[in-house]
C-alpha cells in the first residue's frame, strides 16, 4: 500500500492503496465516484473514460500511481451543475438508452471538443471510435456532439 494524493475534480484526496490498483477502482470504491463505469476492464470499451490533464484516458488500464500529480476529471466534475454543453446536448438529443456507456462517451466527447471546437464527422469518428455502445446510440451521440459544438443537431 502507498499513501498518495489524487487531485480529482479540483479537490485533493489522500488515498492509501496499492500503486498498481487501476484508477477506476480507486475512483469508484475508495472515492465513491461511481459515475465512471466498469465495462471490459481491459482498455477496450471506453466505459471507464476519465480525463487526465484533459486527455481522455481509460481508467481501468491506468495504475493509480500514474494519475497521482495529474488533474483527474470524472463525469461528476465535468461541470459544476451538470450543464456542460455536452450534457445539455445529450438531453436535447435523448442520447442514452440503457445509459451504461454514456459517462465514458461524454468524457471522450468533452476531450475532443476541448481540442477541436467544431469537429467534422471524421474527427468525431476518430475520437469516439474506442467508445462502444451496446445499445447502438452512435447516431445520436454524433448529433449531440455537433449540437454541443454549436452546429445543427
Ligand atoms: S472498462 Fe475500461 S476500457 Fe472497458
Ligand atoms: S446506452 Fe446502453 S451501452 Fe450505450
Amino acid at each position: 500500500m502507498a499513501q498518495m494524493t489524487l487531485r480529482v475534480n479540483g479537490r485533493d484526496s489522500s488515498v492509501n492503496v496499492a500503486p498498481e490498483t487501476p484508477l477506476l477502482w480507486v475512483l469508484r470504491d475508495t472515492l465513491q465516484l461511481t459515475g465512471t463505469k466498469f465495462g471490459c476492464g481491459a482498455g477496450l470499451c471506453g466505459a471507464c473514460t476519465v480525463h487526465l490533464d484533459g486527455q481522455a484516458t481509460r481508467s481501468c488500464a491506468t495504475p493509480v500511481s500514474q494519475a497521482a500529480g495529474k488533474n483527474i476529471t470524472t463525469i461528476e466534475g465535468l461541470s459544476a451543475n451538470g450543464l456542460h454543453p455536452l450534457q445539455q446536448a445529450w438531453i436535447a438529443e435523448q442520447v442514452p438508452q440503457c445509459g451504461y456507456c454514456q459517462s465514458g462517451q461524454i468524457m471522450a466527447a468533452a476531450a475532443l471538443l476541448a481540442r477541436v471546437s467544431r469537429p467534422s464527422d471524421d474527427e468525431i469518428t476518430q475520437a469516439m471510435n474506442g467508445n462502444l455502445c451496446r445499445c447502438g446510440t452512435y447516431d445520436r451521440i454524433r448529433r449531440a456532439i455537433h449540437r454541443a459544438a454549436g452546429g445543427a443537431g
